[in-house]
């Protein structure tokens, strides 16, 4: 701490700095100097526009980047569909059970296209409004000279097995487990394996608006993710005008593919406020109690998708728990039972989880749990036991682990490959939790209840 020891080196250089309007030029003077389209661009680019916001959107939420490439990427064949665009499905089962998950697998000659699962999810990209949850998990790089886009909203990566080298048209990415990174909507990239190494992971997309920090009230101007801490690619081009290449778009969950006779990562400057970024979550600042009761989740949320209608209710944010020191005293350390009337998906990157057993069968690595809208949850009978009997002392908690939450305003369905075709939710889930439960009630004895006068 505060930085992550990765097994996989970094191999890019970074800007830094969330939201801020960046630049940068693989060739020195690629950029137009006072304007964005001049009648000629330097060395013979196009400049080419991505809106990541309406024109008019406010300033403090809006975001546009101008690049300059070597073919513009309106140039391409028609879309046709592709053969697996039934795995992006879009229908849910909206069930109340509390549901957990063993480690999903990860298949054989898969790339990240084909290796995309929706476990659980709602609404509809085509309005604009909801939320996907997606496991992940590739055994193989994507082929070459292919990329994918998705049309349907921002992609908040969180791998778990496996490093992710990705090409994108900003730049070079390596996302590797303990760090995540987001990938805009309608941005191309390419997803390769580091060192042949399969990757599996999670993925929290958002339909509405972009991924913000969260406001920090009272905490004050630094802790929880800092800005400066966001790294975000320099431009990198390829010069490719001839070769063909496979774009694959995901639009309104089906899949399609495009062929063109141009790369797609050819862009050799950019400037503005939409990119892809990562963020190695061993540099949050956790926040905690120092004296008593144990605070809300709120309070490790490393990103937030605000919903407009609702201030300070999010369409999803993104939670970590890290290690960190307990002090509390006279104090239940770990969660309380409780009903939230927002939905909580749970993953496990490494290590355990405060408020369940990590052993088998239990809350593991790989894994992942969902308490939906109003579903009643808590501590396990033996972590209830424990932490209601333990030694208060300082205790550093989480170490060697990291567990994160999606937690949304909606309530969401599970789809078929969640429920049956992953083969991996625990059928015993409620009742090994829960089932062990003890009744401790010590009511008073009849002198007592006259004492205070019932
Ligand atoms: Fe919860």
């Amino acid at each position: 701490m505060p930085i992550t020891q990765f097994k996989i080196p970094e191999k890019y250089r970074y800007q830094t700095g969330f939201l801020a309007n960046l630049e940068t030029e693989a060739i020195k003077g690629a950029l137009p100097i006072g304007q964005n389209s001049p009648q000629k661009c330097p060395y013979g680019l196009y400049a080419e526009k991505i809106s990541g916001s309406a024109f008019t959107a406010p300033r403090w939420e809006n975001q546009q980047t101008w690049v300059y490439r070597i073919i513009p990427s309106a140039a391409h064949s028609s879309f046709e569909n592709a053969p697996s665009a039934k795995r992006l499905e879009l229908s849910y089962n909206y069930i109340p059970d509390q549901l957990r998950w063993d480690p999903f697998d990860i298949e054989s000659d898969v790339d990240w296209i084909g290796g995309l699962h929706v476990v659980a999810g709602t609404g509809d990209p085509a309005l604009k409004n909801g939320v996907a949850y997606y496991i992940y998990g590739a055994s193989k790089s994507m082929a070459d000279k292919s990329a994918f886009y998705n049309a349907d909203g921002d992609m908040l990566v969180v791998p778990q097995t496996g490093s992710l080298d990705i090409c994108t048209e900003m730049g070079r990415l390596l996302v590797r487990p303990n760090e995540i990174c987001v990938l805009p909507r309608g941005i191309r990239y390419r997803v390769d394996l580091v060192e042949n190494e399969p990757i599996r992971g999670f993925i929290l997309e958002i339909y509405n608006g972009h991924f913000q920090l969260p406001e920090l009230g009272p905490i004050g101007s630094n802790c929880l993710a800092n800005a400066r801490d966001f790294q975000i690619p320099i431009a990198a081009y390829t010069h490719d005008s001839s070769s063909a290449w496979k774009v694959y778009s995901k639009f309104r969950g089906q899949l399609f593919h495009t062929t063109q006779t141009h790369t797609p990562f050819d862009i050799v400057a950019w400037e503005g406020r939409y990119y892809p970024y990562k963020y190695d979550l061993g540099r949050f600042n956790t926040i905690g109690t120092i004296s008593y009761d144990h605070p809300d989740p709120s309070l490790n949320t490393v990103l937030t998708a605000t919903s407009n209608a609702h201030p300070g209710t999010a369409i999803a944010d993104f939670v970590i728990f890290p290690p960190r020191w307990l002090v509390g005293e006279d104090t239940f350390r770990p969660p309380s039972y409780h009903r939230n009337c927002m939905s909580e998906f749970m993953g496990l990157i490494q290590g355990s989880y405060i408020a369940k057993d990590g052993g088998k069968g239990g809350f593991q690595a790989a894994g992942a749990s969902l308490h939906n809208c109003m579903s009643s949850h808590g501590p396990d009978a033996a972590t209830f036991d424990k932490a209601s009997n333990e030694n208060l002392v300082p205790l550093k908690v989480g170490v060697g682990s990291m567990a994160f939450m999606f937690e949304s305003c909606y309530m969401v369905g599970i789809t078929d490959w969640g429920l049956t075709k992953c083969r991996k939710l625990q059928p015993q889930y409620n009742e090994e939790s829960w089932g062990g439960l003890k009744d401790l009630f010590q009511p008073p004895n009849e002198l007592q209840l006259e004492t205070v006068g019932i």
